[in-house]
């Protein structure tokens, strides 16, 4: 049995990060989707609000399991028996950071490979950044992020604005 780890901020989980799953779900036995802390990062959702968004969007997908962890990457895949780590690739200007993570993890667990999937098209510029921004300026980004997400981010966009 072959379990993949989709690991990421999911500050919120997008259609681009949803396609990427999808298609890991098909390849692997088992997908851990889990959400770690990046600390260069300040997140719009707690880890519980991003875990429970992740996992009505991915309710469809029975052998993916949505989970959190506030550590390093390589432990966590240790302890969960994770043979792959499965990451997005968008542009080439994802390339330099994703290579540096890749290598640091390699460095860490020699047994730990790290495989990246080329987006679809329709999902290159997409970024839960992006859709922050959207939401900030009240924008609906509809088609961009799972229907559970849409509403989450008009809630928060909201509330952030009255602060
Ligand atoms: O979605 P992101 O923010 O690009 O995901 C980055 C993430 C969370 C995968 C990365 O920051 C990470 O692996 N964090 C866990 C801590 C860790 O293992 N860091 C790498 C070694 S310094």
């Amino acid at each position: 049995m072959i379990t993949a780890l989709c690991p990421g901020s999911f500050d919120p989980i997008t259609n681009g990060h949803v396609d990427i799953i999808e298609r890991a779900s098909r390849l692997f036995d088992r997908v851990l989707v889990t959400i770690f802390v990046n600390s260069s990062k300040s997140p719009w959702f707690t880890p519980e609000e991003r875990v429970e968004l992740a996992r009505r969007s991915t309710a469809h997908l029975p052998n993916v399991i949505v989970d959190s962890y506030d550590g390093l990457l390589v432990e966590y895949a240790r302890r969960h028996g994770v043979k792959v780590i499965i990451k997005g690739l968008r542009a080439v200007s994802d390339f330099e950071y994703e290579f540096q993570m890749a290598q640091i993890n390699k460095h860490l667990a020699g047994d730990l490979e790290t495989m990246f999937m080329m987006t679809r098209p329709e999902n290159a510029y997409l970024s839960s950044s992006i859709v922050k921004e959207l939401a900030r300026y009240g924008v609906d980004p509809v088609g961009l992020v799972p229907e559970p997400v849409r509403e989450a981010l008009r809630a928060r966009a909201a509330e952030r604005r009255r602060r």
